[in-house]
Formats: structure tokens, C-alpha cells, sequence
């Protein structure tokens, strides 16, 4: 499985923990960055990851600003994207199953790095819930051509 993840400054020393943990984990990560922890801005990180997961060049994208409403609100822009902002290892795998999610945005102020591996975990391993729910995201897809 192929995952593209990036952050801004706040999110910048968590990606680092994250990204030794898919890959120990046997995933394929892709980094697009911030090298450093600099200050950047995190829309334009959204977007090559957001834009990585639409094109179908990942499977899934992880994204890491200090609340993880940012980088959520950036990646939705790009059609095709779903992006969750999980805080909590509980809403995880239904942002999978209801949600089909494609994109996890976190907090890597307001969560800890540990309880954000228990949500990448989660979300990774639930399937998409089909059935009622692909109708409901049929939906969703369905708005940004109408809109
Ligand atoms: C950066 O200070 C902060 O605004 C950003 O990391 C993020 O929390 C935005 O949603």
C-alpha cells in the first residue's frame, strides 16, 4: 500500500515518528515534505498530497498541521478527496467504513504522537463499508460536480 504524507511547521516532528512507524509497518511512504520545520504554509502541502491520492499515484494520503482542520479543509478542495480530521482512535475506522475517507488529517498539537499512530493503524485497516454507505458517498461525489 501506497500512502503520500506531508505537514506543515506543527506537524513537522510528528511526520517524522509517523513515517518510521508505516515504514516498519511495510508500507510505501512517499514524503512530500517540509524538510525542516520551518515556517510554511500548510495549504500548499494539502494540495501535492491531496492531488497525489486524486490521481490514484497513492492509495491514501496522511497529512500533519497542529489541529489537522487546515489540512483538512485544503485537501477537500481537490476533487476526488475525502479528508478526515481524526482526533480520536474511535471516530478512526468509521471515517473508513461510513466515510470512505482517502485522506487522514491530524493534530500533532492537540494529540500526542502515540494515540496518532493508533488512528493511522485504525483507519488503515477498515475497509470501506459499502452497502448503504456507497450511496451516501455517491452523494458527496455528486456535489462537486453539481456545484
Ligand atoms: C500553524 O500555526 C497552524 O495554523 C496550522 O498548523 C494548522 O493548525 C492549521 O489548521
Amino acid at each position: 500500500m501506497n500512502i503520500a504524507i506531508a505537514s506543515d511547521h506543527a506537524g513537522f516532528d510528528q511526520k517524522t515518528t509517523v513515517t518510521d512507524y508505516l515504514h516498519e509497518q511495510g508500507y510505501t511512504v512517499e514524503d512530500f515534505g517540509p524538510a525542516t520545520d520551518e515556517s510554511v504554509d500548510y495549504p500548499d502541502f494539502a494540495e501535492m498530497v491531496a492531488r497525489t491520492v486524486a490521481e490514484g499515484m497513492a492509495d491514501f494520503g496522511i497529512l500533519l498541521c497542529g489541529t489537522g482542520i487546515g489540512m483538512a479543509m485544503a485537501a477537500n478542495k481537490i476533487e476526488g478527496i475525502r479528508a478526515a480530521n481524526i482526533t480520536n482512535p474511535e471516530l478512526a475506522p468509521l471515517a473508513r467504513e461510513h466515510n470512505d475517507a482517502n485522506v487522514l488529517t491530524l493534530s500533532a498539537r492537540y494529540v500526542d504522537a502515540q494515540t496518532n499512530i493508533k488512528i493511522i493503524k485504525s483507519f488503515l485497516a477498515t475497509p470501506f463499508g459499502e452497502g448503504r454507505h456507497a450511496q451516501r458517498v455517491e452523494k458527496i461525489k455528486r456535489l462537486e460536480v453539481l456545484d
